[in-house]
């Protein structure tokens, strides 16, 4: 990162030594610590990973970090760059999938503080991410997962139903998987805004716990907190969306692997990473009480929902 790192240099105007953050699987992370002791961290994007669809466009990631860091949840801009960010060095604990078990109420409150700040310059939609990245895939040919196709036709069901009813979008970062917290004493921090955009709340909540494995009893908990009530329709309506989450991140993993093989984490395998939340998501699309989720977030009579086992299954 020769370009950022000078002009990081030259603004300082004092020595900076350089370490590199193993940790994101997208981008070029360093620790940077000055002569004089401040410490902060450097943050240059690799135009690749928009490119391919897996990132919004690196200008409106850099405006949108800006807007994170006035609710305080995300960290100060010290200065924007050209595809780069200097920011706050956050001294605190890096979460992992069971810390984010064991928080789901801080969480809820940094959710909260993030969403209730300025909104984003763009909007996001998962189900939108997922039509991209299958495009993506048919014209470059990507490997799948085996039977993935077949479910898009139960997915459509699921997006018919969230939009009977649909809540108001707020600044959502969408891809809250352990790493992207930090926590700082009592506080919780959120990092890396690859992917946000003013979103449905549900699908914030859903996506946590999707990437660190909550059970339905702990993603109501967390509903609950970030909800301030108790509300089946809306347990409903995060669960859904933690389906969403890993039945469309899936794709991320195998476009990663399809199109960007030469700038992949060495020691993380994405195939493999798909056809782990692929199976996820068909664990909870072929539950017996799925169908009964759709209907609680359409507020619709029981029994109007088609099961995913009677569509007609496409032949192999
Ligand atoms: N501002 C920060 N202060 C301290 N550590 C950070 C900060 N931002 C990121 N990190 C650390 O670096 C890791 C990777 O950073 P992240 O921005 O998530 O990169 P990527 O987009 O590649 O996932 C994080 O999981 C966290 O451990
Ligand atoms: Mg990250």
């Amino acid at each position: 990162m020769p370009d950022a790192l000078s002009d990081v240099r030259k603004w300082a105007g004092q020595p900076v030594v350089e370490t590199p953050i193993k940790g994101g699987l997208s981008h070029r992370i360093a620790r940077l610590d000055t002569a004089d002791g401040q410490r902060w961290l450097l943050r240059v994007l690799d135009p690749r990973v928009s490119e391919a669809g897996l990132g919004i466009p690196l200008d409106q990631e850099i405006t949108n970090t800006l807007h994170a860091a006035q609710t305080g949840v995300g960290p100060q801009v010290l200065r924007r760059m050209p595809g780069a960010l200097l920011l706050e060095y956050l001294d605190g604990v890096t979460l992992n999938a069971h810390d984010v078990r064991t928080l789901p109420e801080p969480i809820a409150a940094a959710c909260r503080r993030l969403h209730a700040g300025p909104r984003f310059v763009n909007d996001f939609s998962i189900f939108r991410k997922l039509d991209e990245l299958l495009a993506l895939c048919r014209t470059h040919g990507l490997r799948t997962p085996d039977g993935y196709e077949d479910r898009l036709r139960t997915v459509a069901e699921i997006e018919r139903a969230l939009a009977a009813d649909p809540l108001p979008t707020v600044p959502c970062h969408n891809d809250l998987l352990p790493e992207n917290f930090i926590r700082c004493g009592t506080e919780i921090k959120i990092v890396d805004y690859q992917l946000s955009g003013n979103n449905d709340p549900a699908f914030e909540l859903g996506d946590i716990a999707a990437e660190a494995d909550y059970d339905p009893d702990l993603t109501h908990r967390l509903a609950r907190a970030y909800f301030g009530e108790d509300s089946p329709r809306l347990n409903a309506r995060v669960r859904l969306n933690l389906v969403m989450s890993n039945f469309t991140w899936t794709l991320w993993f195998s476009v990663h692997h399809g199109l960007l093989r030469e700038q992949a984490a060495a020691d993380f395998d994405y195939d493999a990473e798909a056809a782990d939340k692929f199976a996820q998501a068909v664990r909870d699309l072929d539950d017996s009480g799925f169908g009964r989720l759709v209907d609680r977030v359409r507020g619709a009579r029981p029994g109007r929902f088609t099961p995913p086992s009677q569509h007609p299954r496409r032949l192999e």
